[in-house]
């Protein structure tokens, strides 16, 4: 159904990990594969849209008719997805972004001459969480990785950080998460409805998800 569901409208998604330097060969980072955010680029394409891929460290081919940039720390992902905001129309926040970052990186690679090594570090911004509080007209989109209480930790998150959806998984349940193909999901919207769907392909849920937005931007 729906080709050309989002023509015209300008959608940025994020996707993939951030990584934090420690020192100039040695980094904080996280499983993310980025696999759940390029698939809803390229069904962000396939819609028609306008899509800008903001990409994390990752070995994913770019999909066809995707503009993407790549950055590395939460806080050019911030800077990276807050320059296009303005002029968004949707914004897809897929990405598992470091929530801290080392105080101070070393200048030079650090000596394992210690037995131990402490590292001081500090809260990264909330890129969502801003973007929210900046919202206009944006369609803005969150996920959230959960083990327990899904519905409400999700619930609690969709209205803390002004989400207009959010995606919720359950990274305990079998076939969800980091580096599999396939996702298990719980659609969440600000009117507390929800929508729980099985284990199913990404680009699948991506196709599902794309097509919410598009209800979205339609009662609006
Ligand atoms: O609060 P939590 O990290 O669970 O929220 C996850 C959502 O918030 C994801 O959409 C993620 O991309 C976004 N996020 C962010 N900046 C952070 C942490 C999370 O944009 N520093």
């Amino acid at each position: 159904c729906c080709t050309a569901q989002l023509k015209g409208k300008k959608v940025i998604v994020t996707a993939g990990g951030t990584r934090e330097a420690i020192d100039p060969v040695r980094f904080i980072g996280n499983h993310s594969s980025g696999r759940m955010g390029f698939a809803i680029a390229k069904a962000a394409v396939l819609a028609g849209a306008d899509v800008t891929l903001i990409s994390g460290v990752t070995n994913l081919e770019t999909p066809l008719g995707v503009k993407r940039i790549d950055v590395v720390s939460t806080r050019d992902m911030k800077q990276a997805v807050d320059s296009l905001y303005d002029d968004a129309d949707v914004v897809i926040k897929a990405a598992a972004v470091a929530d801290y970052r080392v105080q101070t990186p070393a200048k030079d690679k650090i000596k394992k001459s210690e037995d131990t090594l402490i590292l001081s570090m500090e809260k990264n911004p909330d890129i969502l969480y801003g973007l929210g509080q900046r919202k206009k007209n944006q369609i803005l989109v969150g996920f959230a990785a959960e083990t327990t209480h899904v519905i409400q930790y999700g619930t609690e998150k969709l209205k803390k950080k002004n989400l207009d959806m959010l995606v919720a998984n359950d990274v305990s349940a079998a076939g969800a998460g980091f580096k599999v193909n396939t996702n298990v999901a719980t659609l969440l919207f600000p009117d507390g409805t929800n929508e729980k769907f099985d284990i199913m392909d990404k680009f699948d849920l991506a196709a599902i998800i794309i097509d919410r937005v598009t209800k979205i931007i339609n009662k609006s």
